[in-house]
């Protein structure tokens, strides 16, 4: 199965992807996650995405089709999902090329909904473990003891571009080229949307019934 999760910043795009990979032993492909790590390691990648990162805009095409062909070639043929890509018209042109070159498909597009105010508090609140990639939240989903992370007690972070202002910059930058796509997969059938303004478990429980469903099918 090659699923495509698309939502605003704060959806919980990453928090409903550690499911859904662990029910459906699909391989996790998060453009923000390979970007992190590019960054992490000084990578001439990382270097270029730096500035557009921080200030909240969309890395360019040309960056981030290759640093995704590159994940996609290398993922297992029976199934991944992508999380943050694609994210521009573009590249999801690209994706569908690609595919159809391998003989492949996408097979469901998740589309978490979500107001913009909603998302300020989940972003702002956020902390992350730099070793293991869990993800916290101050308020919705503390760890076992503050600021440390539970699998493996690294002091966790919070994400530079996780600011009220960057924010913004992040919403304008998703209502001007990622919203679009929405549209896009809708001509193909395959979009599912899902209301993300809920209990985390319970969108998770309306994304495995429709899943679930394709996997029957
Ligand atoms: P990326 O890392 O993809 O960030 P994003 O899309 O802004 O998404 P987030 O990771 O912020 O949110 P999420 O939906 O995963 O939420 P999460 O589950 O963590 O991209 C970062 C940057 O990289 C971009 O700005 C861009 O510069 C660049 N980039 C990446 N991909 C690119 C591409 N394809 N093209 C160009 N540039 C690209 O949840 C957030 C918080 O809310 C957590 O604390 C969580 O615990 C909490 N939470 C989650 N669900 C719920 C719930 N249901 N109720 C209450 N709290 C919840």
């Amino acid at each position: 199965m090659k699923v495509v999760l698309l939502g605003a910043p704060g959806a919980g795009k990453g928090t409903q992807c550690k499911n859904i990979v662990a029910r459906y032993s699909l391989l996790h492909l998060s453009s923000g996650d390979i970007l992190r790590q590019e960054r992490a390691e000084s990578t001439e990648l990382g270097k270029k995405a730096q500035s557009y990162m921080d200030s909240g805009a969309l890395v360019p095409d040309e960056i981030i089709i290759e640093m995704m062909a590159k994940a996609i070639e290398k993922a297992p043929a029976d199934g991944f999902i992508l999380d943050g890509f694609p994210r521009t018209v573009n590249q999801a042109v690209e994706l569908d090329k690609a595919l159809v070159a391998g003989g492949q498909q996408i097979d469901a597009v998740l589309n978490l909904e979500i107001d913009d105010n909603v998302v300020s508090r989940r972003i702002t609140g956020r902390r992350s473990c730099p070793q293991c990639g869990a993800v916290y939240h101050i308020e919705n989903l503390k760890p076992k003891t503050e600021g440390i992370c539970d699998n493996d007690g690294t002091e966790l972070v919070q994400r530079s571009d996780d600011t009220q202002e960057v924010l913004s910059n992040r919403l304008d930058a998703y209502h001007r080229q990622t919203e679009l796509l929405v549209d896009y997969y809708k001509k193909n059938g395959t979009v599912y949307d899902f209301d993300a303004d809920r209990d985390p478990d319970d969108v998770g429980a309306s994304i495995f019934e429709k899943l679930d469903a394709l996997v029957k099918m």
